[in-house]
């Protein structure tokens, strides 16, 4: 494994345009559950059907509305691990670092990461089913219904997340595939591999002849185009690659510029 994650830390200190691809997994030590892991993903406790889809949320909204809120009073009680810091220290290694996450829980932007592209939306923000957005709890706190109604027009309020059956919002991917097709390495961080289009990102970076190192405890879908697979916690690895990252390239705490070295 030492050896392994002195090939990454090679590829990393190396890279001019680092892009970081994350899923629930890079949460999981913070205390966000994943969503496919057997027993305790949430997919294996509840039916994605009736709580992650427009015909579920139409069939139910006060279901829906009560079963994100749950989630999004644990995001709001939860900080960034050591994995979403690692993530977030490789800005003082390399010139350019852009993270693109699966996740809504904004952790990444917490730990200090400053470019991060979320293809499936942020827990702080709500949409109105007539199309108005930008949302935050501030503007329904007065409501007593649930769901609250849009301030604007009174439609139904929903979570600006991304459902099962819809577009993922048409800037964060169309971003997300062209800095996948010109990074010059790619780091995969606790994503199954499994749900398309985010999944095809690797597949950009692997086809335009760039590294793909994968942190993750289990094989993924990702594993077999993988040129470095790190077996193992986020949390536990991305230090251990970031410490070693340290030794070859100076980061600007030492006073060297972040591309020197
Ligand atoms: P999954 O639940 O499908 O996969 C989580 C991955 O994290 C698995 O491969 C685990 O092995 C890995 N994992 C577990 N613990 C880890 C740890 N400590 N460090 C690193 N990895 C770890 O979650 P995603 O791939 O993110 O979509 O799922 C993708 C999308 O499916 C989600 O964004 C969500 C879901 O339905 C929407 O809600 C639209």
């Amino acid at each position: 494994m030492e050896q392994l994650i002195r090939r990454a830390a090679g590829i990393l200190a190396r890279s001019q345009r680092l892009v970081v691809f994350t899923g629930a997994g890079v949460s999981k030590e913070s205390g966000i559950p994943t969503f496919r892991e057997a027993q305790e993903g949430l997919w294996a406790r509840y039916d994605p059907g009736e709580l992650a889809t427009m015909e579920g949320f139409r069939r139910n909204p006060r279901r829906v509305w009560e079963w994100y809120a749950y989630r999004f009073g644990r995001i709001e009680q939860v900080t960034p691990n050591p994995g979403h810091r690692a993530i977030a220290a490789l800005e003082r290694y390399l010139p350019r670092v852009v993270v693109i996450t699966q996740n809504i829980d904004d952790l990444h932007r917490a730990a200090g990461s400053s470019d991060v592209i979320e293809l499936h939306g942020n827990w702080r923000y709500y949409k109105c089913l007539g199309g108005h957005t930008g949302f935050t709890r501030a503007d329904f706190a007065d409501q007593t219904d649930v769901p609250p109604r849009c301030p604007r027009c009174g439609a139904l309020l929903r979570p600006d997340v991304v459902w099962f059956g819809e577009m993922l919002p048409a800037e964060a991917i169309e971003r997300a595939f062209a800095e996948s097709s010109t990074c010059d390495a790619m780091l995969v961080v606790g994503t199954s591999g499994l749900v398309q289009p985010a999944a095809s990102l690797p597949l950009y970076a692997h086809r335009a002849g760039s590294p793909v190192i994968e942190v993750n405890p289990n094989p993924s879908d990702i594993t077999p185009l993988a040129d470095i697979f790190l077996q193992g916690p986020a949390g536990q690895v991305l230090p251990k690659v970031v410490d070693t990252l340290a030794t070859i390239t100076p980061g600007q705490e030492t006073g060297f510029p972040a591309a020197c070295g």
